[in-house]
């Protein structure tokens, strides 16, 4: 099936590893043009040199999604690249904290929150008039399933994550009568860097495979294994392409079957 994604033109951030890294890739393969940040330059520009595209096909830039004026000036900046209007943006940015109700500071819980909410409203704020010019906009903030069924040791995550599901719902309504539709796609356990790191940090004697497999059995996983970002890109490209007109508002899990939750 033809996704209509090509020669549109669709923003990532945090494009330059896991999920990201494989939404841009994902895309990249349907046509679109791509632009992407991240705040490491030298982990961007390697991400892109694997991704082979030309300038008229993908455009990096350096930018943290907390700093409001950054957003504003890469978006501009790739709007002015590519020309046209913006006819996706995935909020993509971001990470987890892993920490317990008394590990966490004050200083903790405004910088997660601060993440989690700039990370959907600064570059939905610079984007938005280019995503207005579109006649199939779409954005995608890729939350987790933490947002649902939050888990202790990542108290703060899982209270920003369901303020972002629940804010996504406001903006899929607030945006509707400007054409700009707007879903989540909630994920469970994703083999990227931020579970290598964790492998590290766990110094557990177990190579990666078995201490993942340990960790599957460990969180219900009922598919028994973490998803890859392949996996992940999938769902987010389907919900940007033009074809998914009549779908906002809504959120797709990733996360092979974990938890046993209806909602
Ligand atoms: N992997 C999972 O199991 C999982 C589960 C649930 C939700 N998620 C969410 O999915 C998203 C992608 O995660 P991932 O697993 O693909 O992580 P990842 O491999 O660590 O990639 C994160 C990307 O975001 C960029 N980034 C991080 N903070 C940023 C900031 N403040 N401004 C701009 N770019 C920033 C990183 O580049 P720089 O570091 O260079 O900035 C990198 O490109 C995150 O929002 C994460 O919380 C992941």
């Amino acid at each position: 099936m033809d996704l209509g994604l090509a020669d549109r033109t669709v923003l990532v951030t945090g494009g330059s590893s896991g999920v990201g890294l494989a939404t841009v890739r994902a895309l990249l393969d349907e046509g679109a043009r791509v632009a992407t940040c991240g705040r490491d330059g030298e982990r961007l520009a390697k991400a892109a040199a694997r991704l082979g595209a030309g300038p008229d096909r993908l455009f990096t830039a350096t930018c943290d999604v907390r700093d409001g004026d950054a957003v504003r000036r890469f978006t501009d900046a790739a709007a002015a690249h590519f020309g046209g209007p913006v006819d996706g943006l995935v909020n993509n940015a971001g990470q987890s904290r892993m920490k317990r109700l008394d590990d966490t500071t004050a200083e903790d819980w405004r910088d997660e929150l601060e993440l989690k909410f700039t990370g959907v409203l600064n570059p939905l704020a610079a984007a938005r008039r280019y995503l207005r010019a579109s006649d199939a906009a779409s954005v995608v903030n890729v939350n987790a399933v933490l947002a649902k069924q939050p888990e202790t040791r990542l108290i703060t995550t899982s209270a920003a994550r369901a303020g972002i599901l629940n804010l996504s719902k406001s903006l899929a309504h607030e945006l509707a009568a400007e054409g700009i539709r707007v879903n989540s796609v909630c994920l469970g356990l994703i083999d990227t860097g931020q579970w290598t790191r964790r492998h590290a940090a766990a110094d557990s004697g177990l190579g990666y495979e078995d201490w993942q497999a340990e960790l599957a059995a460990d969180r219900g996983i009922a598919l028994g294994r973490l998803g890859r970002a392949d996996e992940v890109a999938y769902a987010v490209v389907a919900l940007l392409s033009p074809r998914a007109s009549y779908i906002t508002g809504t959120s797709i899990d990733v996360c092979g079957g974990v938890g046993r939750g209806i909602l």
